[in-house]
């Protein structure tokens, strides 16, 4: 769905859900974001640039869903909203197709389009390249950018943002790009105060969307990129865009990065068995010796046709992406002090958007639970919900296929206070044929069984990233 759906504020009664939500998840709720307007002005926006939607779907106590959904309103949004029009350039849009309308329109079209994190007395919905947008977590009314005291003000940073629940911190990543890749790791106190900064530089561009902690290390893929020179040339006129401007270098080896979390010991240079392409983490963690890497990883990868988009005047086509090769969940292993890595595929088939239990982020954790399709010779589109449990062999891994032609996003993991191991899983499903957007609970131990509960919505576009929040619209 291109058009954009607006606010939604409704709610489906107990008798309208087919089965039961749990009791154990009433007062908490689902949030999740993603482009929520792509049709502007005429033009179809890439994906990545569409306008941030919030949704939060609450389990209200007596058994019914309550859903709010909004858009995040950032500066591009109001701007756009007025103007009817594209405004500003994004990664893969441009707002004319007369090149030189697209110069000086390149201010950062940050939409908050990509995640959602409830930290401390904020929401806080990340985009990639610049600050979140700090949301207040009762009214769901958007505060304005949050740059942490100025920290990261004017600096592209990653959407994707890790909770280290041991330290009570969550882990930023800011990025500047040139011939060396400049990180800039912080860590951040619940009253959003910087109290860790942590710099490094890797040789290169790199593709980074997200990252891995443990409690010693940061983590990253290689992702080495080239540059297009002739399509920057372009970009640089108004005529191309930056996402076709890069490509994977596939003469380089595959390889991970460990970057020590204290002091400034050099970066760990951890070679893989084979090319790594990381566009997830599931998470990472130390045991003994050793550093453990549980990511998605594609051994080729090329950008282009994300989410089915294809330009500005054609609609998505979420079949599209059958065009790529799968991505695969590997258990990464490297011993202290070597500088390769041995790991094992943890599934046939292909995965993303893989969550574990959300206060286990850089802990050793069990399950993962992961977006997947049941064709294994691909990841996505995405038909199935996974559940992997990394201690028990490959064959156990539980798998729900949705019905034919409906899409299955990212499964979200709502653990039991007092059994890491048990809880729920929920997915939102995207049926565009029918029309539906369904909201399905599963028994976390029970996945192949299918949804206990499956909550029909109306047809909402698609989401990238979530959270189970188990204080809900509570604001504390
Ligand atoms: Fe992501």
């Amino acid at each position: 769905m291109a058009a954009s759906p607006g606010s939604l504020d409704t709610t489906v009664a107990a008798s309208k859900i087919t089965g039961e939500i749990p009791r154990a998840l009433r007062g908490g709720r689902v949030l999740s974001n993603g482009p929520g307007w792509t049709k502007i002005g005429g033009r179809i926006a890439h994906p990545f640039d569409g306008h941030g939607y919030l949704r939060a779907f609450e389990f209200t106590e007596d058994g019914g869903v309550r859903l709010r959904a909004r858009f995040i309103e950032t500066d591009v949004y109001r701007e756009e909203s007025v103007a009817k029009k594209l405004v500003r350039r994004g990664f893969a849009t441009n707002v004319d197709d007369a090149f030189w309308k697209n110069l000086g329109v390149g201010r950062p079209r940050n939409v908050a389009n990509t995640t959602i994190v409830r930290w401390g007395e904020r929401l806080l919905a990340g985009w990639e390249g610049g600050a979140p947008h700090a949301i207040d977590p009762v009214t769901l009314e958007t505060i304005g950018e949050e740059t942490f005291g100025g920290a990261i003000a004017g600096q592209p940073t990653l959407a994707h943002m890790h909770h280290d629940a041991a330290q009570h911190r969550l882990v930023l990543l800011s990025l500047a790009m040139g011939r060396k890749t400049k990180l800039t790791f912080r860590e951040v106190d619940e009253g959003g105060d910087v109290v860790s900064t942590r710099e490094a530089a890797i040789d290169g561009a790199l593709f980074i969307h997200d990252f891995a902690i443990t409690p010693d290390y940061y983590v990253l893929g290689a992702n080495p990129l080239k540059m297009k020179l002739g399509e920057l040339a372009k970009m640089a006129i108004g005529a191309g865009t930056l996402l076709r401007s890069i490509a994977i270098d596939e003469d380089k080896p595959g390889c991970f990065y460990l970057i020590p979390r204290r002091g400034s010991g050099p970066v760990r240079t951890v070679i893989a068995p084979d090319r790594v392409f990381v566009v997830h983490f599931a998470n990472a963690f130390q045991r003994g010796g050793e550093v453990v890497m549980d990511a998605c990883v594609f051994h080729r990868f090329e950008f282009g046709a994300e989410f089915g988009y294809t330009g500005p005047y054609t609609p998505f086509d979420p079949v599209l992406p059958d065009v790529r090769g799968p991505q695969r969940l590997y258990r990464a292993r490297v011993v202290e002090g070597s500088s390769n890595a041995t790991w094992d595929k943890l599934v046939p088939y292909g995965v993303d958007f893989p969550r574990v239990h959300p206060l286990q982020d850089g802990a050793e954790s069990a399950l993962i639970f992961a977006a997947t399709r049941a064709d294994t010779r691909y990841s996505d589109p995405f038909d199935s919900v996974l559940r992997v449990d990394t201690r028990e062999p490959e064959a156990q891994a539980q798998v729900w296929t949705a019905p034919e032609d409906v899409f299955v996003g990212e499964p979200l993991f709502a653990p039991d206070a007092t059994h890491a191991d048990k809880g729920h899983v929920m997915a939102i499903l995207s049926d565009g044929i029918r029309e539906q957007t369904t909201l399905v609970v599963f028994d976390a131990s029970a996945i192949s069984a299918g949804p206990i509960a499956s909550v029909p919505l109306p047809l909402m576009p698609i989401a990238f990233h979530g959270e189970w929040d188990p204080k809900g619209a509570r604001a504390r």
